[in-house]
């Protein structure tokens, strides 16, 4: 062919420049591939099996044979689960027909930019935003307006600029909370404003809350929750951080009725249902949850506790205690380096992967996010090898 094919406008909105920070895990990958001994903290995934309960009853449910099409929004054992959690844990009371599974979070996030948002409108994001989010919002067509949110507050945002980034264009804010790579879990405060924003203007407010069960200090709140805002919030959850079933692809959208009707038309389109024995599954996990995310929330805790403590005694680097999650911001502008040249050289001297934290935001130049994505004592030693880079570094001059 000598024509190079057509492609529609969509495929330029799909791309992203935040995709460039994941060389550093393709590499740090493909080391551990050749045996070499990295310590990869440049992901979310994380390090434990999904709970044997869990995989136990998908292999029961596969040799059963469900393995046929399912009801395309989820079984509606699972939606009423879905909704029971959504409806003690926000104390916001919601139904099945509120509740559609749709994948992962990022499908339910996709899913949702497309049916909320289209060419003209502008969506507020708070940045440092989670990678995706990017394309998701630009698919359908609406512009992404990043809200700053500074670095001095600890990365809690400050609900007068989102107030002040409002337009008669603006259609929604999407947030996470907890949030990735933050780690920070917004306050009642703060999302009473920014509930008070979008009431005032009449905004829908997205709210991604993968890591809500993952709070160390403070517990989550779900704006869904605060008066008035139930008919124009979506919540996503999924299993994928509470359970440690990222690869199960399982997750949720809670709100209004009319909105999930429209998710399942889409679903129709794009997912045909969810398999049935992951849907059989994630009753098992939803059932169980409160050991479950028990036992995961004190692991993380730990690790987070052992590595701030090692790593905030190392001259020149300073770390922010993450509230919630998985990942920790590390400031390293005090070293001289940009997070990138940091990164690559913790990864090239030291054998340690983790994320330039820029990819997330220009808010995050100079932070490095560092996943809690394996056991103590490999935490333990990669904070020992990132001491030793740090002190390798030259000393910046006075
Ligand atoms: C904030 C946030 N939202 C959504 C996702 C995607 O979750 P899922 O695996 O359920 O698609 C992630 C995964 O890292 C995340 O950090």
């Amino acid at each position: 062919m000598n024509k190079d094919p057509r492609y529609s406008s969509l495929v330029g909105r799909i791309g992203g420049k935040r995709t460039d920070a994941w060389n550093i895990h393709y590499a740090a990958l493909d080391a551990v591939e050749r045996g070499e001994d990295v310590i990869v903290l440049s992901v979310g995934d994380p390090d434990f099996a999904t709970p044997s309960s869990i995989t136990e009853r998908a292999v029961e449910a596969l040799r059963a044979g469900d393995t046929h099409y399912s009801d395309v929004p989820g079984r509606v054992e699972l939606r009423r689960a879905l909704a029971r959690m959504h409806s003690e844990d926000s104390g916001q009371p919601v139904g099945e027909d509120n509740v559609i599974v749709v994948g992962g979070a990022q499908n339910g996030l996709f899913a949702v930019a497309l049916c909320l948002c289209e060419a003209g409108d502008e969506v507020l994001v708070p940045e440092p935003m989670y990678l995706t989010y990017e394309a998701s919002i630009r698919t359908s067509g609406a512009t992404l307006v990043p809200v700053p949110v500074d670095a001095e507050r600890g990365f809690h945002l400050d609900p007068a600029d989102i107030a002040a980034a409002v337009t008669p264009r603006t259609r929604a804010i999407f947030l996470a909370t907890p949030g990735n790579p933050t780690g920070v879990v917004m306050t009642r405060d703060e999302l009473e404003a920014i509930a008070e924003i979008a009431r005032q203007h009449d905004l829908w407010v997205v709210s991604d809350e993968v890591y809500s069960g993952l709070t160390f200090e403070r517990p989550h709140i779900s704006i869904a929750a605060l008066p008035g805002m139930a008919e124009r919030t979506v919540t996503i959850g999924s299993l994928s951080k509470s359970h440690a079933m990222p690869g199960w692809r399982m997750g949720w959208v809670v709100g209004p009725e009319t909105l999930i009707a429209h998710l399942g038309r889409l679903a129709l389109c794009m997912l045909y249902g969810l398999p049935g024995f992951i849907q059989e599954a994630a009753l098992v996990a939803v059932a169980e949850r409160a050991s479950i995310v028990a036992a995961m929330r004190d692991t993380y805790r730990r690790r987070r506790d052992i590595t701030y403590r090692l790593l905030q005694e190392v001259p020149g680097i300073r770390c922010l205690l993450p509230e919630a999650g998985m990942f920790m911001m590390i400031d390293i502008r005090g070293t001289g380096l940009s997070a990138n040249e940091f990164a690559w050289g913790l990864f090239e001297q030291a054998r340690v992967s983790v994320l330039d934290a820029t990819a997330f935001g220009e808010t995050a130049s100079g932070f490095l996010r560092l996943g809690f994505v394996v056991d103590e004592e490999r935490l333990v030693e990669a904070c020992r090898r990132i001491a030793a880079y740090v002190g390798s570094l030259e000393p910046v001059p006075a």
